[in-house]
């Protein structure tokens, strides 16, 4: 059954986490996974995390399965930290999944599932992962213009006449915050921008939210989603506690779904359930569990919210830094968009070539389409990288 198979290439952003893994120089940096790392180039465990950990395991009494869709307690405090009081609870169908990815995929499936015409529109650039996951489930994708290579910005005028495109029921992907690849955002203009597009064509947002929290604070972040959920009849988003909550490899994630009422509401909770069952049954629950200790706890809330706000001081202070010394490199002003833009990734404008000769001549990791890790540069690094890109990139 194997004998003629041929693996699928590996995306490019776990191809450049093996290269690093092999590459034996000392002085390599790693600008290439989306990973924070703190001023020594840790990513520790959160003392939140290591409290909550250490409180259920002197009350935890059953390791027993919980539910279909995870934890209820987990969807209210997630529900609850995403939307506020933006909509009704009762027309939220909330679901556990096994990280954002898992989120991703169970949204995508449900669109599968529901609407198998609809197109689903992908801003240029997107995560690799979201048009690779909707090709695997066989959607048909569209593409909308998003950043400008020129400005470092956003393609406002380009971006809404590809929206408007959009047909009833079509699916349009947007970023909460902290855009993945290029750190430039939405912001509240643009979002009530997009609410206007989509409430004349009748598409339905899909907000992928990896990164709530490490752009400009949990309210802030949560803005734009809010007020397409208070807006719009339908909204998808796909949730993740892998980045804020330092929780990666415990996949803790959720899908949720905004639905126009509560019949729609319970007809949706069942179908997040069904998928579940049909890929791995009941969802983790360690990480969700250790999140639902720390939103539900107001000392733990506090410490958590503490340890969030110096990990987007940390990485917004190596935006800053970096553009800085890139300045002091080059003698231009051409880098300073990176201090504008937020959360742990920019483009930084380098071609596949660049890209290889900083790996390759300077063991600076960052992945194939430029795309940086800004989370990833601590003070010892930051001088050396900022020589390596003035050199390079000219
Ligand atoms: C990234 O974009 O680097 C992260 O979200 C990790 C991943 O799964 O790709």
């Amino acid at each position: 059954m194997f004998e003629d198979l041929v693996a699928p290439e590996p995306d490019k952003i776990i191809q450049l986490m093996a290269m690093f893994a092999e590459d034996s120089r000392t002085e390599k940096v790693d600008l290439g996974v989306g990973v924070y790392r703190d001023p020594q180039g840790c990513t520790p465990v959160m003392q939140a995390v290591i409290a909550a950990e250490a409180q259920i395991a002197a009350t935890q009494v059953t390791k027993s399965y919980v539910g279909l869709a995870g934890d209820p307690g987990f969807h209210a405090a997630m529900r609850e930290l995403i939307l506020g009081d933006a909509v009704p609870d009762e027309r939220v169908a909330v679901c556990a999944t096994p990280g954002g990815t898992g989120a991703v995929r169970q949204a995508l499936e449900m669109i599968k599932q529901v609407t198998p015409g609809a197109a689903i529109w992908m801003p240029l650039p997107t995560w690799p992962n979201h048009p690779a996951i909707a090709s695997h489930l066989g959607l048909s994708l569209r593409d909308y213009r998003y950043y400008d290579d020129g400005s470092g910005g956003l393609d406002r005028v380009g971006m809404l006449e590809d929206l408007a495109q959009a047909r009833a029921g079509d699916v349009v992907l947007l970023h909460a915050c902290c855009h993945n690849p290029t750190g430039a955002d939405l912001l509240h203009d643009d979002w009530r921008a997009i609410g206007d597009v989509l409430e004349k064509t009748g598409a339905i947002p899909f907000i992928d939210m990896a990164y709530l929290g490490f752009a400009n604070g949990l309210e802030a972040d949560s803005e734009g989603t809010r007020m397409l959920a208070a807006r719009l009849p339908e909204v998808l988003i796909a949730a993740s506690c892998s980045k804020n909550f330092g929780l990666y490899r415990e996949r803790v994630g959720l899908t949720l779904a905004i639905t126009s009422g509560p019949d729609p509401r319970a007809a949706v909770a069942g179908l997040m359930a069904h998928l579940n069952r049909q890929s791995y049954a009941f969802p983790p629950d360690h990480g969700a569990r250790i999140v639902q200790v720390i939103l539900g706890d107001v000392t733990l809330r506090n410490m958590w919210r503490t340890e969030l706000h110096q990990m987007r001081e940390t990485m917004n202070t190596n935006r800053a830094e970096l553009a800085r010394a890139l300045r002091a490199e080059t003698g231009s002003n051409r880098f300073d968009f990176l201090a504008a833009h937020r959360g742990m990734f920019s483009l930084i404008g380098a071609d596949p070539a660049q890209v290889e000769v900083l790996r390759r001549d300077h063991g600076i990791y960052v992945v194939g389409d430029g795309r940086m890790n800004v989370a990833g540069l601590t003070p010892e690094t930051m001088p050396v990288v900022a020589r390596a890109l003035a050199l390079v990139l000219g």
